[in-house]
């Protein structure tokens, strides 16, 4: 199998952006999240946090250090009996959920239509504006993974947290937090609509989930799960269940699309990417784009080339790569998996998508 070489960038003209983007001094890997923006990498659990209850939320990615582009959050949690935050609805904020590791449910109402899935490891749900969602902490050690667009929902969690949450051993969350109360309560959630929060206090979640999936006629796991062709109705992806497309730029690419131009009106896109190691002939190409954009890395180690440095990221290492900045990434390692979260409609994900073939696995030929 012919690699494909390089494709030809097109480079944008050298503007104030770019000399903004790069103002920046010091290493690109951080202990703390920048409060404009600039090339950086942090390394998983780095990140400040702020507890919620029972759950713990770290922003890799905020508003101010994506000019609002987008937030990138994680939040760790212990199982739980109760719903993890009462059932709510954004106007604004486009908000996509998805499974680091453990298991967590869904519940997503709009039109008349709810729908709930139980996520494990690499499951995703799309909850557009005007979706009425909850969710529940399942397994002892989760991990759910949130992307919010536009950036600079985190101010919300600041404002109901009632501590920063530190840990001298980067503890994921505290085992001996209470479990048992959602979070924040009816009155609070009522009070949040200064932040994009609607209380939907009518909801009832349904609990009839068979096989992880509500109603019974859903495809989970049973089936390809389709993306709308519309930016408003909720959706769920199984992990590898969603389309696929292989690219042979710089070696084995295969892309899986969570949120394309399409579901997400052009403003972002969120896609998994799963590479091969880089071969000794192959050239790397150069990536520069017109959005801000960040990975962060699922599985085996991705290396990134910019500002001068060599990042080597692992899992749950993310890296913020501004718009115009010029990089490099590949894998040095048999097996890599990131997520890409890209601003606009013009991220990597879609080139590489617009010169790959359809493919029906996640992963690569065997030569
Ligand atoms: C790289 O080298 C290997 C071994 O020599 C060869 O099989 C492969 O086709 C080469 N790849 C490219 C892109 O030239
Ligand atoms: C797109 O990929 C094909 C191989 O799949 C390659 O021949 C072609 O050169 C690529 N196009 C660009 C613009 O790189
Ligand atoms: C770089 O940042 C510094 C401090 O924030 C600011 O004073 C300076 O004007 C910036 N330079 C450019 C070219 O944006
Ligand atoms: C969401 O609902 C609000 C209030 O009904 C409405 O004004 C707004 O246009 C809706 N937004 C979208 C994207 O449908
Ligand atoms: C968390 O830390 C920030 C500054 O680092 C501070 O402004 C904020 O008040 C703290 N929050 C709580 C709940 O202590
Ligand atoms: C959890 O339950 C225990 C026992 O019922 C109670 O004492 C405690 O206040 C509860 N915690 C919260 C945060 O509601
Ligand atoms: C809800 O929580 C707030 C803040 O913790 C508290 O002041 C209020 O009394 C609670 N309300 C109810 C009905 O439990
Ligand atoms: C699934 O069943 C519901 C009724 O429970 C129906 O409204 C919906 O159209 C069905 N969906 C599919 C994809 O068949
Ligand atoms: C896309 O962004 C525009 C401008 O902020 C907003 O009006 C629109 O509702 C957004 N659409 C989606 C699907 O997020």
């Amino acid at each position: 199998m012919r690699f494909t070489q390089c494709l030809v960038v097109v480079v944008v003209a050298f503007t104030a952006g770019t000399a903004q983007a790069l103002n920046y001094s010091g290493p690109i890997w951080v202990d703390e999240v920048p409060t404009y923006v600039r090339p950086y990498a942090i390394q998983h659990y780095s990140a400040g946090g702020c507890v919620v209850g029972s759950q713990i939320y770290r922003f890799p990615v905020t508003g101010p250090s994506s000019d609002n582009a987008f937030t990138l959050m994680s939040t760790n949690a212990p199982g739980s009996d109760s719903l993890g935050v009462l059932p709510h609805l954004h106007q604004l904020h486009y908000e996509n959920m998805f499974s680091f590791r453990g298991r967590f449910q869904l519940w997503t109402e709009k039109d008349g239509d709810q729908e709930t899935r139980i996520l494990t490891q690499g499951d995703y749900g799309a909850i557009p504006q005007n979706t009425t969602h909850t969710f529940q902490f399942l397994d002892p050690d989760t991990e759910m993974l949130g992307v919010v667009q536009p950036g600079g929902f985190e101010d919300l969690f600041y404002a109901l947290s009632s501590s920063n949450y530190s840990s001298s051993t980067s503890s994921p969350y505290n085992p001996f937090a209470s479990t048992n109360s959602s979070s924040p309560n009816s009155t609070v959630i009522s009070s949040l609509e200064s932040f994009d929060v609607y209380a939907e206090l009518d909801f009832s979640p349904r609990t009839d989930a068979v096989n992880g999936a509500a109603p019974t006629n859903s495809t989970w796991r049973t089936g390809p799960n389709a993306l709308p062709s519309n930016a408003y109705t909720p959706y769920y992806v199984a992990k590898d269940y969603g389309p696929k497309y292989l690219s042979t730029e710089g070696g084995y690419q295969v892309i899986q699309p969570l949120v394309t131009p399409t579901t997400s009106g052009g403003n972002f896109t969120v896609s998994t990417i799963t590479m091969d190691r880089l071969s000794r002939n192959v050239t790397v190409c150069d990536q520069s784009f017109t959005g801000h954009a960040a990975f962060e890395v699922l599985e085996g180690q991705l290396t990134v080339l910019m500002g001068g440095e060599v990042l080597k990221l692992l899992q749950g290492d993310v890296v913020f790569i501004p718009e115009k900045t010029t990089y490099k990434y590949y894998s040095l390692v048999a097996y890599t998996k990131v997520m890409l979260i890209s601003q606009g409609a013009e991220g990597l994900d879609t080139k590489l998508i617009a010169n790959a073939t359809s493919w029906s696995s996640p992963v690569w030929p065997t030569s």
